[in-house]
Parts: structure tokens; C-alpha cells; sequence
């Protein structure tokens, strides 16, 4: 029995995550996975009510968990600054997730943003998680006055930096031995001049990879121009999140992508959320696109173990998407969030993911 912390969290978080446990408790049933999922109300709301995000004994709860499922957070009454760190952030760092895995994948069924697909686009976007531009060192002086002065420090460390890049190449060594390093140490000497160092030492560990090195700048046209030329792309944490952002818009938008924040060593659990926030836009509208988040329970299963469970619901999200007729607003259908769940559902059979394994070797 694998122990699942739900957090929906914010926005559209609550409609996806319950779609997500749905199909996975659907999965379950057929598999014989047995899952006990316990669900967290830790949202912007509950920090209105009660002054924080997480209770004391919160942290706790969730390390005595196998995985842990996230919706996103960010609410508008609420410095989206405060959610960040008070929700997803606060569990990257205490579980130690430091690789953040994103996807990208051009489903069946799905047009892609790029008018001409030369080939097929498939490939992952391995973000550094706990440093890089995203740590929160800095500080403001002189507020409003003509001197004033902001600071956001970039960190780069030969620890942190080494770990995510030796998970790189070995997922590389099992993709297609392909690695796009992403910098920008033309511009940022220091930070990212190390960041290149670091990772291509590393690289002569596994001389059976080919690096490519490109600046961010460029990786971004790359991306639009020559997708199916990526297969793992390694970048620091501010690049590997617009990079994915960009990534998920050529392969049918952020309804669509999920992701895994992994702690490798497995010392805690690890933390599955679709890369999209709380779509303020669109929340208690019903109309959410499930899919990136019935995806990341797909990978939280992987994870576990237990891949043919994930191969089930990934079928079946192949399935509806190549049927075409269920879908939400995102994907041009007028389907809501509860249809593209039943009809997932639905779909959920173990010959399809037998089938679907045939037809991918
Ligand atoms: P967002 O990802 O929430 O939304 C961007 C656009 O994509 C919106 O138009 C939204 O309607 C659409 N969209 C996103 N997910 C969708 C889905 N499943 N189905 C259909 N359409 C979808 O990003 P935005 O607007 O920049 O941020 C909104 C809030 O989310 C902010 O408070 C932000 O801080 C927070 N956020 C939280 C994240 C997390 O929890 N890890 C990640 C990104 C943003
Ligand atoms: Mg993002």
C-alpha cells in the first residue's frame, strides 16, 4: 500500500488534483496498486485563515508519505512571493528535490504549435530545483528613493551542480545520449562560467554522451526551430522554467505538462505538480484541462515503481486526445474538466497499455 499526500493547493490546483487522484484510483482498481491517499488543505486560504501554509506537524506528515501529488499555488489575495516559498518551495528544499523533471512529449492526436513538425518532439527538461537564480538571496535598499538598489544573488554550487548533471547524463545514457547543456556564461561570467565547468567535468563521465552547449537565448529559437534535435536539457533553474514553458506551448500548452520534483537518493519523497500555476483565470469555472495533472500521477507511479500503471493512464490520455472529441477550451474542444476525467477513465484498461507498449517498440 503506497501512502500519497494530495496537496491541491489554489485556483484550478483543487479541480486537476482531484481529476489526478481519480484516474490513479481508477488505475489502481484494475492493477491492484493498492493506494492510500491522504489529502492536505495547505492553500493561499488556509494561510488567510490561519496565518500559515503548512501546520507544525505538516512536514512530518508528508516525509512519512511514498510521494506526494501538488495542484500549484498563487491566489491573488496573497504575494504570489509568500505562496511560493510558504508552499512548493518550502517542500523542494526540506525534501531535497533537487532535480525538477519536465517532459515534453507531442501526444498523439495533439497539433503542435509549430506549423511543421519535421519529426517528432520528445525531450526533458532537467531543471536544476534548489539553486541558481531562484533562491531568494538579495535585498532592497533605498526602496523608493533615487538610490534605490535591488539585488537578486545567482547560486551556483560544485555540489549541487554535480548531482543534477551526473542524473542528467545517466538519463541521457537511457534517452538517446543526447545532452543540451543551457547557459548563459557569456553574460553571467561567474555563476554560469562555473555552472559550464562543473557539468562538462562531469560530461567525462560519460564520454558516450554528445554535449551541446548553447546559450539560453539561443536554445529558446532552437527549441521553436529544431525541436526534434533535444533529448535532455540541462539548465539552471530560472532557464529550465521558462524553457519548459516554451517547451509545453510547442506540444499543445501548459494544460498538458506535467512534472517530478525527484529526490534521487529517494531520502524523502518526491513531489508531482503539472508545471502550471492556479490559473486565477479560469478557476471554479470547471473548465481546467485535467491532463497535466492525471500525467504527473503518471509519473508519481513510475516513480513507485509501478510503470505499467503509469503506461495504463498514459494510454489513456493517448486515447482521448486521438479520439479528439473530449476536450477542454485549451485544446479548441468545449469539454469541461470532469468530461476529459470521465472520459480518461473510461479509456483506463490494462489491454490498451499492452497495446500502446506494442505499438511504441
Ligand atoms: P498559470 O500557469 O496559472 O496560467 C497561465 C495561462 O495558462 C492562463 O491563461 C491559464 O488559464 C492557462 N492555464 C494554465 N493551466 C491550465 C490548465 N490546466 N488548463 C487550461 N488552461 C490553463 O500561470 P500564471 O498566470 O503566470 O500564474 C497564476 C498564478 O499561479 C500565480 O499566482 C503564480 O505565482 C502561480 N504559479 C504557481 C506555480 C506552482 O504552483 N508551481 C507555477 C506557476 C505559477
Ligand atoms: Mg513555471
Amino acid at each position: 500500500m503506497y501512502r500519497v499526500a494530495a496537496i491541491p493547493g489554489d485556483g484550478i490546483g483543487p479541480e486537476v488534483i482531484d481529476a489526478a487522484i481519480e484516474t490513479m484510483q481508477r488505475t489502481s482498481a484494475i492493477t491492484g496498486v493498492g493506494l492510500d491517499v491522504t489529502t492536505y488543505p495547505w492553500s493561499s486560504q488556509q494561510y488567510r485563515d490561519t496565518g500559515v501554509f503548512i501546520p507544525d506537524d505538516g512536514m512530518l506528515r508528508v516525509k512519512n508519505s511514498d510521494a506526494v501529488l501538488f495542484g500549484a499555488h498563487g491566489d491573488p489575495a496573497v504575494a504570489d512571493v509568500l505562496a511560493a516559498r510558504g508552499l512548493v518551495f518550502r517542500l523542494r528544499h526540506e525534501l531535497d528535490l533537487y532535480v525538477n523533471l519536465r517532459p515534453i512529449r507531442l501526444l498523439r492526436g495533439v497539433r503542435s504549435a509549430l506549423r511543421d513538425v519535421e519529426s517528432r518532439i520528445d525531450f526533458v527538461v532537467v531543471r536544476e530545483n534548489l539553486e541558481g537564480e531562484m533562491v531568494g538571496h538579495g535585498g532592497v535598499s533605498g526602496g523608493d528613493s533615487p538610490a534605490g538598489v535591488a539585488t537578486d544573488l545567482t547560486v551556483v554550487t560544485r555540489h549541487g551542480t554535480e548531482r543534477v548533471a551526473r542524473f542528467a547524463f545517466e538519463l541521457a545514457r537511457h534517452r538517446s545520449s543526447h545532452l543540451t547543456l543551457v547557459t548563459k556564461s557569456n553574460a553571467i561570467p561567474h555563476a554560469l562560467g562555473y555552472w559550464d565547468r562543473v557539468v562538462l567535468e562531469v560530461a567525462e563521465q560519460f564520454p558516450d554522451v554528445r554535449v551541446e552547449k548553447l546559450y539560453v537565448d539561443a536554445a529558446a529559437a532552437a527549441m521553436v526551430g529544431r525541436p526534434h534535435t533535444f533529448d535532455v536539457v540541462l539548465c539552471t533553474s530560472l532557464h529550465g522554467d521558462i524553457l519548459s514553458d516554451l517547451g509545453a506551448a510547442l506540444v499543445g500548452g501548459l494544460g498538458l505538462a506535467p512534472s517530478a520534483n525527484l529526490n534521487p537518493e529517494r531520502t524523502s519523497p518526491s513531489v508531482f505538480e503539472p508545471i502550471h500555476g492556479s490559473a486565477p483565470d479560469i478557476a471554479g469555472k470547471g473548465i481546467a484541462n485535467p491532463i497535466a495533472a492525471i500525467l504527473s500521477g503518471a509519473m508519481l507511479f513510475d516513480h513507485l515503481g509501478e510503470t505499467s500503471s503509469g503506461d495504463i493512464i498514459r494510454a489513456a490520455v493517448d486515447e482521448v486526445l486521438e479520439k479528439g472529441i473530449v476536450r477542454t477550451r485549451d485544446l479548441g474542444g468545449t469539454s469541461t474538466t470532469a468530461a476529459v476525467t470521465d472520459a480518461v477513465c473510461e479509456a483506463i484498461n490494462p489491454q490498451m497499455a499492452l497495446e500502446r507498449a506494442d505499438r511504441s517498440t
